[in-house]
């Protein structure tokens, strides 16, 4: 099998389940509970927070652990929201971010919001002018993905940051910020004081950490809403019994991650360029959508002139090779993503458009093999197209 998903998933890593394992046996009595197991567990959960503060560069009482990606998104926005919500009612996002902030962003308006879905460049990156000009009296959150999950393109979230950081030294009502880094988490800076945001959410198996759990980082003193009331843990901003092992999954990926970060970006790196220059030479006619060079290492996303993405997608899933056409959770549906609608590519040539997304375990080998089977794959398809139209 060859794994070009990453984006959707990752595989756990050995050294991950491992931890995951031991916290499941020897972690288990409950973390508020008042005797030495309990304090075990405890103390898991506390040098787990404190991975995630040093890889963040904030304290630990900021880290707060939740049940994944869609759920950091969630409480980034409501929670802030629902609390600021005497002082102003306006939200600035962009068309293009994943739907767990755009569905969060649309639940918000039928409850009286008013958003402002900011549109994009045709590489799915929205500009910081854009974003100053768009805020007003009322505004009291912005949120902007950091690296695309369907494009990979980079937002200038240190440049919006930074401006944000310097305003409120002059103004008494400067907006909140907010930034998705589910997918920028395994190769970017994490330095939430660098980029200047109140909010980042993160979820840990986009790094090889297990699924279901995530950390929301609440800046000290940001106005917070907890969604999920109950016994109060995560200093009231997240009750529920935590979920040790996943947690002590999800911070020993993280460290491993971030150990290895410019390794791994220089890797899938070149075996990017490898796929794209391969595209050039051999089918020059495919859009490369996304930027080329302002992006994650990981994600190419591409347009074929030929041939439908599922049809793609299930030709090389018979080869065992696995890609997807956009973000996993558009999938099964029959529109094409908003994030290409945003960037202007028609609905035809967005229903031909594919995602490809590279992860620690792939290897020069695969990328030959896929190529070598992905071009047996479209010269069949074209020769199928050109019969067909001869034909009629
Ligand atoms: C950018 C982005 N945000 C949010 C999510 C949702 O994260 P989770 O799957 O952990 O709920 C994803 C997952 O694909 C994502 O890529």
């Amino acid at each position: 099998m060859i794994y070009l998903d990453n984006s959707a998933s990752t595989q756990i890593r050995e050294e991950v389940l491992n931890v995951i394992s031991h916290e499941l046996k020897y972690s288990f009595a409950n973390p508020s509970s008042p005797y030495k197991p309990a304090r075990k567990s405890r103390i898991s959960i506390d040098k787990s927070r404190k991975i995630f503060a040093e890889i963040l560069n904030c304290s630990e009482n900021e880290i707060i652990f939740t049940s994944g990606g869609t759920e950091s998104d969630n409480a980034a926005i409501k929670g802030p929201v629902q609390s600021l919500k005497y002082f102003g009612n306006h939200i600035i996002t962009t068309a293009a971010e994943h739907h767990a902030v755009l569905h969060t962003c649309l639940a918000l308006e039928k409850q009286g919001f008013e958003i402002t879905y900011l549109p994009t460049d045709k590489y799915g990156i929205v500009s910081k002018e854009s974003i100053f000009n768009a805020i007003k009296e009322n505004t009291v959150l912005v949120s902007v993905i950091y690296g695309n999950n369907e494009l990979g393109s980079l937002n200038p979230i240190r440049e919006i940051g930074e401006t944000l950081t310097k305003l409120k030294k002059t103004e008494s009502k400067v907006p909140l910020f907010h930034t998705d880094a589910i997918q920028a988490a395994p190769f970017l800076n994490l330095d939430v004081q660098k980029l200047g945001v109140d909010l980042m959410s993160i979820s840990a198996h986009k790094f090889n950490g297990p699924k279901g759990v995530g950390v929301l980082y609440i800046k000290n003193g940001t106005p917070f809403e907890s969604q999920m009331t109950g016994g109060g843990q995560e200093r009231q901003k997240r009750s529920g019994t935590e979920n040790i092992a996943y947690i002590s999954g999800a911070a020993t990926a993280m460290k491993l991650a971030d150990e290895e970060k410019p390794e791994l970006s220089k890797k899938l790196n070149q075996l990017r360029k490898l796929i794209i220059n391969y595209i050039n030479k051999n089918f020059p006619d495919t859009i490369i959508n996304g930027h080329t060079e302002n992006c994650l290492p990981n994600i190419i996303n591409l347009t074929f002139q030929n041939i439908r993405a599922d049809d793609l997608i299930s030709a090389l899933d018979l080869e065992d090779i696995c890609i997807s056409n956009g973000s996993a959770c558009t999938t099964n549906s029959l529109e094409p993503s908003h994030v290409l609608q945003s960037i202007g590519l028609n609905a035809n040539l967005a229903l031909n458009t594919v995602r490809i997304s590279l992860g620690r375990y792939n290897t020069e080998e695969e990328i030959t093999e896929f190529l070598k089977i992905l071009k047996m794959i479209l010269k069949r398809s074209s020769k199928l197209n050109y019969e067909t139209s001869v034909e009629i």
